[in-house]
């Protein structure tokens, strides 16, 4: 790899693996679980099955992590000891130390390099990419694997009392390899990172009394599971969808019809939709896989990245946009030059 005559490089993603859990959750087994009905979360969710990670079989955060990275890495024809930095999106690492990066690297066998994770919930492997093209234009790192994780589902509570976010999540893991590459048009070219903290109150996972917003009545039966305003959480994600691709678009001078592929969070196929209205994006443009994993929180933007890579829509020289929302409240985009 060799700089420019600027001493700029520029950043490919040379490999991408995905590895769900086997176990599954459909919406006709959410039926027997809570008053629920297929027709009801097909209309307002676009969602059909998800998968369910078993954890009582050991099927972590860090495992499903593992042998998605394993998969990136056969995919860019790299060795594990090739890396030079390990990021992980997660919000569900599998205890508050050692971090789901620590984990992986030592797993997949990586030298004694730097591993940590990064919690943005749904918007965390966004931010994780935009981080990591950042630290390779800075010539500090030439190899980056980058994961996106989460097991949401030891989160929510499968009764009629959970049931609003019950039929949202599933679990999920992809990965990618970031390389420095000697044409420095490549990688990232515009990006936006937002949060409002004071929207947390809409999206929550309380382990305790303090960790109730002002405005939400302390509920034992609430503790460690998904607390979500599901009205507020749309309007917020509708919203913030469309603007920040309009934000992107003008940094970056162009318009919507310039991107090949807009890689999105998978949460709603209704907002997806909203998206697609607004800036007239064709159905072949916006991939939307929602209906056979539900949100899989950190997992779910490199899950569609590995989907377009293995039928072999992506090409080099393509704009791909790749855009999140989610808990914190967080939300944004990275725009990359493939
Ligand atoms: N099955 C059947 N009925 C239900 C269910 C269910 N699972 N859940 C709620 N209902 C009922 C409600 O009780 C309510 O009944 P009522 O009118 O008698 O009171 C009715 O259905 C409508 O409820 P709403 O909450 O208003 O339904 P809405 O149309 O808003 O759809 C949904 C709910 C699907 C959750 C929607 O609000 C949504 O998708 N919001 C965005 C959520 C999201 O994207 N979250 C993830 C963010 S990403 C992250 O970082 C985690």
């Amino acid at each position: 790899m060799t700089e420019d005559a600027r001493g700029r490089v520029g950043v490919e993603i040379i490999g991408s693996g995905m590895h769900l859990p086997e176990g599954t959750l459909t919406n006709q087994d959410l039926e027997q679980l809570m008053e629920t009905s297929d027709a009801w979360i097909v209309k307002r969710t676009g969602i059909n099955t998800r998968r369910r990670a078993d954890l009582a079989s050991g099927e972590t955060s860090s495992v499903l992590a593992t042998e998605a990275m394993k998969k990136a890495l056969v995919n860019a024809k790299i060795e594990a000891t090739e890396l030079d930095l390990l990021l992980v999106a997660t919000m569900t690492c599998d205890s508050p130390t050692p971090s789901v990066g620590c984990v992986v690297a030592h797993e997949i066998g990586c030298r004694d390099i730097g591993a940590m994770d990064i919690n943005a919930a749904c918007s965390g492997f966004l931010y994780t990419i935009s981080i990591a093209d950042a630290m390779i234009k800075s010539g500090a790192y030439k190899t980056i694997g980058v994961i996106g994780v989460d097991t949401i589902t030891r989160h929510i509570d499968y009764s009629d009392f959970g049931r609003g976010a019950a039929i949202l999540f599933g679990d999920g893991a992809a990965a990618v390899v970031l390389q420095a590459s000697d044409d420095p048009e490549k990688g990232m070219i515009a990006h936006a990172m937002h949060a409002d903290g004071g929207g947390a109150k809409h999206l929550f996972i309380p382990s305790c009394a303090l960790d109730f917003p002002e405005e939400v009545e302390f509920d034992e039966r609430k503790l460690n599971t998904v607390q979500m305003n599901g009205q507020a959480v749309f309007k917020f994600a509708v919203t913030k969808f469309q603007e920040v691709i309009s934000e992107t678009l003008e940094m970056a001078g162009i318009e919507a019809d310039d991107v090949d592929h807009f890689v999105c969070h998978q949460a709603n196929s209704r907002i997806l939709d909203s998206a697609r209205d607004r800036f007239g994006i064709p159905e072949e443009k916006l991939l939307v896989n929602i209906q056979k994993y539900g949100n899989t929180v950190g997992g779910s933007i490199p899950i569609v990245y590995d989907e377009l890579m293995s039928s072999g829509k992506i090409k080099p020289g393509q704009k791909m946009m790749f855009l999140a929302f989610g808990a914190g409240l967080t939300w944004g985009s990275s725009l990359w030059q493939l």
